[in-house]
Order: structure tokens, then sequence, then C-alpha cells
């Protein structure tokens, strides 16, 4: 038997006014990623074919943020999840099948069990199926689902409509759905927004549908957790913080240690390899990729970078780099965007590089600025230097060769070039080229005046 076609229509119009910000919710950040983005992910994990997106609240915002990855439906005013759904019906006029109905603020939902959900829907022949959870405490402001004395689901109340009998109950609605599509479309004609938030609930079908007769049925999910709702940032914080555990111990179970899991932060894309040890205070972010047999931090912030296998990384940030093998940063040093380098390359305290190629075995062991320059494999780079990149209006690159020795304190002002093998002098501003193998220095000569020193301390005193 084919699989039966599964489409999603996920509700994210809403004014989110409980999360007190300009940001519209779908696009407030969870370990890295927008909040919708993890209810896409699920759909697409669960085989849904087709997900549309209800927009209303900085709809353009939210569409830009994910146009190409689903369709949106535009609720113009925001009327309640009812009338949510109901504005997807445009898209959906000659659509039969099964329908998962989704809010767009669970972000912890996973494809696995809204692929139970809909296989229990299909094969059961229900015109709806709830998906609950059971709280292990007050189940506070979610919808109650009600149950008749056999069990049977006859309806969801709000909590803001329920009787304190109907607030005792612990089994909360999701507003996670499946339905068949004709009979929810049927059905939402007839609700009204006869309740204390005068909204159009989608909550009524399941009372309705029962009403008539019509069978209703309901998955309790296997984990209350992933069924989490975010409408606070204290409950956005929660949230994170059990997402945050999940990503953790997925890594550890694949081989990476994290030494402390209550003071890692690691994004929910990121990628590490086995036996690289993550220390604390350190922050993973982004889509960074990191090898194997690395150490990394403690203290370190990592963002959208690629990092070879046992690389250390020590009290640093590393944004938009790569990073070979064995390669050692810091402590204290700062790859900014657009920096490249080699295997082998050590990068000391207080050394910032950006927009730079930084070949194999380059030594840069402390307090220098490396910027819009390419550096040659096996050079070294004394203590002070500074590539000048910048004239006040344009930036310019330095191209330094392969088995350079740069003395302490240079100052190379680009645009310039060193050849292979040359030497420039400490504590020389260079302005010109210097052809390889070379010596360049640039700097005035020494002058010693022989009891100068003395003479002074006792003319003073004579004075004095
Ligand atoms: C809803 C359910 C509640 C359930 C809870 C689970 C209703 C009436 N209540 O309550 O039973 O326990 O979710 O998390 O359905 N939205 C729109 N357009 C609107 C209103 C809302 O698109 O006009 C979207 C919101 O953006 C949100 C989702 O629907 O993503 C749910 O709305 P929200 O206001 O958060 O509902 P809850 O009060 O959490
Ligand atoms: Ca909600």
């Amino acid at each position: 038997m084919s699989k039966p076609s599964l489409t999603a229509v996920i509700m994210a119009a809403g004014k989110s006014t409980r999360m007190k910000s300009r940001l519209p919710k779908p696009l407030h950040l969870l370990c890295g990623k927008p909040l919708l983005s993890y209810l896409l992910d699920a759909c697409r994990s669960a085989g849904v074919t087709r997900t549309i997106v209800v927009v209303g609240h900085e709809a353009e915002r939210v569409q830009e943020a994910f146009r190409g990855q689903c369709e949106f439906a535009l609720q113009e005013e925001q009327l309640g999840t009812g009338h949510a759904v109901m504005s997807a019906r445009p898209l959906l006029n000659d659509y039969a099948g099964d329908l998962l109905v989704l809010p767009g603020d669970t972000p912890l939902i996973d494809g696995e069990t809204l692929r139970k959900l809909a296989e229990h829907h299909h094969s059961s022949g229900a015109v709806a199926t709830l998906l609950t959870a059971v709280l292990p405490h007050d189940a506070g402001m979610y919808g109650r689902v009600l149950r008749d004395p056999n069990g049977t689901v006859t309806g969801i109340v709000e909590a803001k409509d329920a009787s304190p009998e109907q607030l005792a109950v612990r089994e909360i609605n999701t507003s996670i759905y499946c339905f068949n599509a004709p009979a929810l479309f049927d059905a939402l004609k007839e609700i009204r927004p006869d309740n204390a938030q005068d909204e159009y609930y989608l909550t009524d079908v399941i009372g309705l549908f029962t009403r008539k007769g019509e069978r209703v049925e309901a998955v309790v999910a296997d984990d209350w957790q992933v069924t989490l709702g975010v409408n606070t940032r204290v409950e956005l914080a929660d949230v994170a913080a059990r997402l945050r555990r999940r990503i953790l111990e997925n890594l550890m179970l694949s081989g990476v240690t994290i030494v402390d899991p209550t003071n890692t932060y690691i994004d929910a894309d990121v990628q590490i390899g086995q036996d690289t040890v993550v220390h604390p205070n350190t922050y993973i972010l982004g889509n960074t990729v990191i090898g194997e047999e690395c150490e990394i931090g403690p203290m370190a912030r990592i963002e959208n970078s690629q990092i070879g296998n046992r690389t250390t990384v020590l009290a640093s940030q590393v944004v938009e780099s790569r990073l070979g093998d064995g390669v050692r940063v810091g402590p204290f040093a700062n790859l900014r965007p657009g920096t490249v380098v080699g295997n082998g390359t050590k990068i000391g305290d207080f050394v910032e590089v950006k927009n730079s190629i930084i070949e194999e075995n380059v030594s840069m062991a402390h307090l220098t600025y490396v910027g819009d320059a390419q550096v040659g494999a096996n050079t070294n780079i004394g203590a002070g230097t500074i590539t000048c990149n910048y004239d006040g209006k344009r930036k310019h690159r330095t191209i330094i060769g392969k088995g350079c020795f740069i003395g302490s304190h240079a100052t190379l002002i680009a645009p310039v070039q060193i050849g292979d093998g040359a030497y420039v002098a400490a504590a020389s501003p260079i302005t010109d080229d210097v052809p390889p193998d070379s010596l360049a220095i640039a700097r005035c000569r020494q002058v010693v005046k022989e009891e100068w020193a003395k003479r002074r301390r006792e003319q003073s005193s004579s004075e004095g």
C-alpha cells in the first residue's frame, strides 16, 4: 500500500503578545535557529510533503525568513486558531487527505511523534486525532482535554473558560492534530467566537465532532516535554534548556566529551567529531563543524566555522573561519570572518586575524594584527607585528611569502609584498616590497651618548 499523502498547516500568525517583543515569535532564536524552523524540520522528517504556514502578524518578516521552505497563507486579522486554519483553506480546496495542524510555537516536537499521530489517525478512520500530553505538574494555561467516564474524548476547554474541576485535569491539548481535511473545513464554518477571548477556537471543532457522533481519537505523547509551547520568554528559556540538554546528550553519546554540560552551549546544527573534548564556558554556534580529537575551550566562542582534527582553541573567539588540523589558537585570540588557517599553525595570545589566509606551520604567537593578508607556510611573525591594511578610505592587501621571518614590531604598510624567505628587521615600518631572500631594515640607527644620564643627574643636584 502506498503511503497516504500528508499535508501540514502550521499556525504562525499570532501577535505573540506574551513575548513582549518587536521580533515576531516564529523568528525568536532557539539554540541558533528560529522557532518556526523546528516545526518545519519535524514535518519534513515525519514525511509531510506539503507545508503551509499561516502568517499574519509581521507576515513579511516571517515570509522573508522562510521563503522557499514552505507555502504561505495570509491571515489578515488574528481572530483565533480556528480562523488561522480557515485562512489556509483557499490553498487546500481540492485536498481530501489527512491534514496535520500544528502551532508555530512547540519547537521540541519531533518527526517520530508526528508520524505516529498521522498513522494512528489514518488507520483508525477518525475525523480528528489529537496529540495530547499528561503533564507531571499543574497544566497552567494549556487547554484541557475532556473525556467521558469511558475515556472517550468529548472536547477541549481552554484554561480561561474552564471550571475548577476542569482546571485540575493534567491532560493537555498540545494544539497538534491530524484531521480529515474536508470534515475539518466543514466544522470550522460552524464555530463561533463565544468565549472568554472572543476568538474562533480551533479546539471547538473537537466538541462539535463528538456531539455529532463523529469519531475523535487521541494519542498521548510518550514524552510530554516535546509538546511544550513557547508563549513567554520564560518558556523560551525553559525549552532552550531542554533542547540544549538533548543536543549535548546526543554529542556525548556519539563520542564527544562535554566536561560540564551545564556550562556548555552548542547550537542545534553543530557537528563535532569523536574524542573531541569541549571544556566549560564554551559556545559553539551556527553551522560549525569540528573534527576529531580537538580541545575546545575553556571559554571559547566558535561561530559558523570549520575546524579540522587535533586542533585546540583555548579562550578565544573564532567566527566564520576555517582552521586546519593541529592548529593551536589562543589563549585570547580573535579570528574574525574570512580567516583561513593551515595545518600546524600557531596563533597565540592577543592575535587578531581577519579576512586572511595563513598557510601551514606559521607561528604568530603574540600581539599581532593581520588583516587582508596572506602569510606563506613556515613563516614566523614576531610579537607586535601589524599589517596596516586601511588608509582611511580603502583596505589593501599584505602578501608575505613562505619561510619569512618578520621581526617583532614590524609595521607592514599595505599594499606591500614580502618575498619568500625574506627577513624584516624588528621595529621596521615597511612601505616598499621586499624581494625574496633579502633583509629589509627600516629604522633609525641607535645613538648612544655615554655618561649623558650621569651628567644630567649631577647638573640637577647642583641646581637644587
Ligand atoms: C493553544 C490552544 C490550547 C493548547 C495550546 C498548546 C486554542 C484556542 N488553544 O493555546 O488548547 O493547549 O495552544 O500550546 O487553539 N495563531 C494564529 N492566528 C491566530 C491565533 C493564533 O496563527 O489568530 C497561532 C499562534 O501564532 C500560535 C498558535 O496559533 O503559533 C497557537 O496560538 P496561541 O495564542 O499560542 O495559543 P495558546 O494560548 O497557546
Ligand atoms: Ca501557544
